[in-house]
């Protein structure tokens, strides 16, 4: 009996997936992924972190927990494909079961999400399919919602595809919008949101996967 709980224990540990996580700036999702791991609410392994930004505070949180980096940015390349060969090829190093974008600025090239199809998970700051898309990005999301005059906004974490924030939606959080609500109370209420919902909804999707 005591040899079937050890093998079933060991074998659990060998099946954590491994997640890569893209970030650009602050990197408080990226946080929110580390802190669920440690508090076990999410099982896997946070095995790297890739940035564009070398000033990018999420640099910080990795070097904090032990987290390998690598700052890589296309504007270093002749073209995108020499940039996606040095991506893939970190990524294969690392052994990159999940890709999550926590924050990315920049476009994930076509050969990438070719070669992780279903593996690229994004968080965006509102209820998508609205306010997504090209020029929707940080404060302007929310500038756009509070101007519009919505009652609700939210979070959504979707698969990443060719279409910029079109992917398949896998979970959304909503919060609610009072009438003295700027874009930055807004924000905050969202960001506070996006870090319970991302872990959830990596914790549920891992659930696909096959070993
Ligand atoms: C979040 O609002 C996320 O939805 C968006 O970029 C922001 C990143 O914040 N894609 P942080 O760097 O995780 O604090």
């Amino acid at each position: 009996m005591y040899l079937h709980v050890t093998i079933s224990a060991t074998s659990n540990q060998l099946l954590l997936k491994n997640l890569v996580v893209f970030a650009s700036g602050s990197g408080s999702n990226f946080q929110s992924l580390i802190d669920a791991v440690s508090e076990g609410k999410l099982e896997a392994n946070i095995v790297g972190l890739i940035s564009n930004n070398e000033s990018a505070y999420a640099i910080e949180r990795a070097d904090i927990n032990g987290i390998q980096t690598l700052i890589i940015s296309p504007n270093d390349f002749d073209s995108e494909t020499d940039y996606s060969i040095e991506l893939l090829k970190t990524l294969k190093d690392w052994e990159t079961d999940l890709i999550v974008l926590a924050g990315y600025l920049r476009k994930i090239p076509t050969e990438i999400i070719e070669v992780y199809r279903n593996r690229i998970l994004n968080i965006h700051p509102s209820l998508l399919p609205k306010y997504g898309g090209k020029g929707f990005y940080g404060s302007k999301v929310h500038e756009a919602v509070i101007k519009n005059k919505e009652i609700e906004s939210g979070c959504t974490v979707h698969l990443v595809t060719e279409e910029y924030d079109k992917g398949p939606i896998l979970g959304q959080a909503k919060v609610q919008i009072t009438e003295t609500d700027s874009p930055a109370d807004l924000a905050k209420k969202v960001l506070e949101k996006e870090h319970q919902l991302l872990s959830e909804v990596i914790q549920e999707y891992l659930k696909t996967f096959k070993n």
